[in-house]
């Protein structure tokens, strides 16, 4: 019979008092939760945000609910500009001491689909997942040099697995961008590749998948033809995204490295 005495419980396996995410991207409609959950959790959290929108990343960390001695920040980061992802990490070394979870979350957007977008645009989109990797790197080195253990976490897309269905967007939008699916493709193997490099030296790389997750200007008429993909008939809500970014962020997922966990209400099931 296995003794539990060393076996450590699941409210331990989940906490993350003592840890700091970096969470890029943090004033986005999906990642504001994605900043609740970890502060939820017990993390400090570091809102990184482009310069433009550091105002709206202040109030994002200012309305996280502190657990413990938890402290939340906040700082700049482009992921288009490679010395603004130097200074974002070493500005979150600075402010919150160390950094154990890094959420690539953050993105330009690409507003042009296969049939408009140039080659430069396509490029630019592409240049995101450059950027998490820079960043990603940098955390690495940082876990290295301090002996400590890092999670990565970056956020995929249904569309990183999956082409659209044209007659969700026919006649209401442009069709979703192809160079976004390339990005989050892209991403998803990234991460799987430097996970097995990374493995020994602390770092875990996952990726977590959302499915449909419309923020709330999107064209009501589309969000209703997205729900009659679903086989659950229904979009998701960003809280649906908690509880996977947490699972993966903590010790919760110590045995996880290199995996996808798609939480898609069963989009890609079908
Ligand atoms: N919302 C969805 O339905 C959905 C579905 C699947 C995947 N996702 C993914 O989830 C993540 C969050 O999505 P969201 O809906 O919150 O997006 P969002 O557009 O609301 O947030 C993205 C954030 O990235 C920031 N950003 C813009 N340019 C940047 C740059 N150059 N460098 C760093 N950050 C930059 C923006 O300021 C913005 O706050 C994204 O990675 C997205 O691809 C979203």
């Amino acid at each position: 019979m296995a003794t539990t005495a060393q076996e450590p419980t699941i409210q331990e396996l989940f906490n993350l008092s003592g840890k700091v995410a970096l969470v890029t991207g943090a004033a986005g409609w999906l990642v504001q939760s994605f900043c609740r959950g970890l502060a939820e959790a017990g993390a400090s959290v570091v809102c990184a945000e482009i310069p433009k929108v550091r105002e709206k990343a202040q109030e994002v960390a200012r309305s996280l609910p502190v657990v413990g001695g938890a402290k939340h920040y906040v700082t700049e980061l482009d992921y288009m500009d490679s010395q603004s992802i130097d200074n974002c990490m070493a500005d979150a070394i600075k402010q919150a001491g160390k950094v154990d979870i890094l959420v690539n979350a953050g993105y330009e957007r690409v507003t042009a689909d296969w049939t408009s977008v140039t080659g430069e645009a396509f490029t630019r989109q592409l240049q995101n997942a450059t950027g998490v990797f820079l960043l990603s790197r940098a955390f690495r080195q940082h876990v290295v040099d301090r002996r400590g253990q890092g999670s990565i976490i970056n956020i995929g897309s249904m569309y990183g697995l999956v082409g659209s269905y044209p007659d969700a967007y026919a006649g209401l939008t442009m069709a979703s961008p192809v160079a976004y699916h390339c990005l989050k493709g892209g991403v998803l193997s990234m991460s799987k590749h430097l996970a097995v490099y990374w493995v020994g030296d602390g770092v875990r790389v996952n990726v977590l998948t959302p499915g449909p997750f419309p923020a709330p200007n999107v064209n009501p008429a589309m969000v209703e033809r997205l729900c009659s993909k679903s086989p659950m008939k229904r979009m998701g809500k960003p809280y649906d995204l908690k509880g996977a970014l947490v699972f993966l962020a903590s010790d919760a997922s110590s045995y996880v490295t290199g995996a996808n966990i798609v939480v898609d209400g069963g989009w890609t099931a079908w």
